[in-house]
């Protein structure tokens, strides 16, 4: 057996023999982050207000403040005397935090971005990098273990998120039923939402993955149900950042219908 070929390889960060623009889909994903995360603490702790707006009785939420917990009966919550600084977001953001954050694809994104480990194919990371070497996913890392668990809570809120849908085909003034604009802003945001979670791969490993064979009863379709996953897995990252997007727009959309820069109309009704 030989030794293979030695590729020549250039040292020093972002040295490469590439040519193309390698670096323009890592910087462009960091700013995007980087916007995300700004946003959304500006949305939770120096602007939490007009959170939601009404049109006609209906009730059209904002993706980030989205269930809004703090309006239900169920543990007291809507009696709960909080502080002022806590709202909806705050309560239940961890959830959607935690679940993008232990995300296969998004450590992809955020090992490349922010830790330049690694920068790219045929790129050179930092020498810090190569010092301390790859660990494994211990110390904080090791919380990406819990992206199952994430999963779970993920799927209670998506279910919420399309009930939340129906609060807005509801115009209780008229007493009638239909859709306006905000249904199909949060529609929208509820559908990406659930494509980025039927698209996981964590659920793709419980649905059938997790088999050794798909060969009888409720294994075969188990493994059908591996195989559907599977396509929709391919397009993952599309999902994952499409419904990112979509909470940042929805919650500008009722930021503006909220303050009177936009009205929201019926646009049908029975
Ligand atoms: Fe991305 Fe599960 S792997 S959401």
């Amino acid at each position: 057996m030989g030794d293979g070929i030695k590729l020549p390889m250039l040292n020093g960060l972002g040295r490469t023999n590439r040519i193309d623009n390698w670096w323009s889909q890592p910087l462009t994903m960091g700013i995007a982050l980087t916007a995300a995360l700004i946003y959304t603490f500006w949305r939770l702790f120096i602007n939490d207000a007009d959170i939601s707006y009404t049109l006609q009785g209906s009730t059209v939420m904002s993706p980030i403040f989205s269930p809004n917990v703090l309006e239900w009966d169920l543990f007291g919550l809507s009696s709960w005397n909080h502080p002022e600084w806590v709202n909806a977001a705050i309560l239940v953001l961890w959830i959607p935090f935690g679940f993008r954050g232990t995300c296969y694809y998004m450590r992809r994104v955020y090992y490349r971005t922010f830790f330049a480990s690694p920068t790219a194919c045929w790129v050179d990371e930092p020498d810090i990098n190569k010092a301390i070497g790859y660990k494994g996913e211990k110390r904080l890392f090791i919380f990406n273990n819990l992206h199952r668990y994430f999963l779970y809570a993920a799927m209670v809120i998506l279910v919420i998120k399309w009930w939340d849908v129906t609060h807005t085909m509801h115009f209780k003034d008229t007493h009638e039923y239909g859709v306006s604009i905000g249904t199909f802003v949060m529609a929208i945001e509820a559908f990406l939402l659930t494509m980025y979670v039927t698209s996981c791969h964590a659920l793709r490993h419980l649905a059938g993955g997790m088999l050794d064979r798909w060969t009888t009863g409720i294994s075969r379709i188990r493994g059908r149900l591996f195989g559907r996953i599977s396509v929709l897995n391919r397009s993952h990252g599309f999902w994952f950042w499409t419904s990112l997007v979509f909470v940042f727009l929805g919650d500008l959309w009722v930021l503006a219908v909220a303050d009177g820069r936009f009205n929201d109309v019926v646009l049908f009704s029975f």
